[in-house]
């Protein structure tokens, strides 16, 4: 198999071994205009076997706010750049594998999900198709308790590195292989396990941009019940910047809007839940995390055999450019698409995306159990891990079954009222007070989720404040 796909490596322009973009860059922040030029790279698709050094890796940032605390910082110790890291105690090499320390908490999600599946079912047999140095490999081993992990990277050149950071695991147990590494290409993998009836009870899919040709053959790998984790970092997509892509990607016209970051997880939820019901099975997010480092849209879904039971939550999302409100319609309402700032249906200050999910992006009880998990580890609770504590709370609140999609941004929401905003707090509670839903977002520090209109807020801001119109 290696040799195999060793040579397609050689012999054929690979669409799977993706160059990222070389300038840090997250589209996603601008405020939407219904004029602006889509101002993207296209991906670079290369057949070249070296993945690109860690020091091209797009991620100068800051670490972000969600870091764990325990993170070291590489050492690069040798002139061969051999780089050792750490992550919640567990020592690994990345040297010229794709790898970022920022993605960390994006990894911590998938373990504790992982271990609260093998409590529930006593039992987990992981995927990781894409993974790099096998880091996530390892921590599902060593901290999720895997049974069995296949670690699979199209680049063979990974195969030393990875193989070396599993080498701390024992690689039999009994009779049974704990881990395997395989060198192709994530659909092929995913076939061939489908087709040797070698199901997986969590599957991570840890890709670059908005490949989603993998979720043709993912939902035949995965055990009725198990986990499904996806990725996907194409903030020009869900920034509204290039709906063709977005439309063959996960089958959603998107175009810009002020709170795009939650539309890129919406996209990928969307995507997920349209393939899976063409398939016959359907799919709910248990948790949706947007992390602005890449930026990375990264979702974990329960995976079951069946139909979706409507179609209620899998719609479209209006924006006015007018008076910055935001509505959803379901399919039945397309025709009626309206803004009460004016009562022209269609009219030209609508800007509407879809279809995309506009359901939950969080299970809340399924976090609880998260954060419950975290404090029985020490990664949250005494002063230790409040920024990833704070993520899992702000999740719980953001579950609010009232709450719409999208948040109103402050800074717009006071550019709109010509005065400076309250405080978000001031605000939230006084639309609290008056029986709305209201709390922060993961996503935005300085929004607020909301079932109350931009009008509303304005008004709202503006009694705060001591003003009248
Ligand atoms: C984002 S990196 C993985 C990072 C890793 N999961 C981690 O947490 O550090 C994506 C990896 O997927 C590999 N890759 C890209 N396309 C692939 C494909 N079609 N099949 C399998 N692996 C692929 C790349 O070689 C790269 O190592
Ligand atoms: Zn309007």
């Amino acid at each position: 198999m290696f040799t195999l796909a060793a040579k397609t490596l050689t012999l054929s322009p690979s669409p799977f071994l993706y160059k990222p973009l070389t300038k840090p860059q997250n589209p996603n922040h601008k405020l939407p205009s219904s004029h602006q030029t889509p101002h993207c790279n296209p991906p670079i698709l290369t057949n070249d076997h070296n993945p690109l050094p860690n020091s091209q890796n797009p991620n100068p940032k800051p670490l972000n706010s969600n870091q764990v605390p325990d993170f070291n910082p590489p050492i690069i110790t040798n002139e061969l750049k051999s780089t050792y890291q750490s992550e919640r105690g567990l020592h690994f090499e990345t040297e010229d594998t794709f790898f970022r320390h920022e993605s960390a908490t994006g990894r911590d999600l998938g373990v504790l999900s992982a271990k609260l599946y093998k409590q529930s079912k006593g039992q987990l047999r992981v995927l990781d198709a894409m993974c790099g140095c096998g880091v996530r490999s390892l921590r599902y081993l060593a901290e999720a308790e895997a049974d069995f992990v296949m670690a699979n990277d199209a680049n063979d050149n990974n195969r030393r590195v990875i193989v070396g950071n599993l080498r701390s695991i024992e690689r039999v147990s009994g009779e049974e292989k704990r881990w395997v590494v395989t060198h192709s290409d994530a659909n092929r993998v995913l076939s061939e396990c489908y087709l040797k009836k070698e199901f997986f009870d969590l599957i991570d899919v840890d890709s670059f941009g908005s490949d989603s040709s993998f979720l043709r053959n993912v939902f035949n790998a995965i055990k009725f019940n198990g986990l499904l984790y996806l990725t996907s970092t194409d903030g020009y997509s869900s920034g509204g910047h290039r709906p063709d892509c977005s439309l063959a990607a996960y089958g959603a016209y998107i175009r810009p809007m002020p709170y795009s970051n939650e539309i890129g997880l919406r996209m990928l939820i969307g995507g997920a839940v349209r393939e899976a019901s063409a398939q016959g099975y359907y799919v709910t997010p248990l948790f949706s995390y947007y992390s602005y480092h890449g930026p990375v849209f990264r979702v974990m879904f329960r995976v079951n055999r069946g139909s979706l039971p409507d179609s209620r939550h899998y719609g479209f999302v209006s924006y006015c450019t007018k008076c910055g409100n935001s509505q959803t319609y379901s399919w039945e309402e397309l025709g009626q698409i309206c803004c009460p700032c004016s009562n022209n249906i269609g009219s030209r200050s609508l800007v509407v995306s879809g279809p995309l999910w506009t359901g939950p992006l969080h299970k809340a009880s399924y976090i609880t159990d998260m954060l419950n998990l975290a404090e029985h580890w020490g990664w949250v609770g005494n002063g230790t891990g409040t920024d990833l504590e704070k993520l899992f709370r702000r999740m719980i609140d953001e579950s609010d079954p009232r709450l719409p999609v999208g948040y109103i941004k402050l800074d717009e929401m006071a550019s709109r009222a010509k005065m400076n905003s309250p405080s978000l707090s001031a605000i939230m509670s006084a639309m609290h007070k008056e029986g709305y839903a209201a709390s922060r977002s993961h996503i935005a520090s300085n929004a607020i989720k909301t079932n109350c209109s931009m009008t509303q807020c304005i008004r709202i801001a503006k009694e705060l404040q001591g003003c009248s119109d």
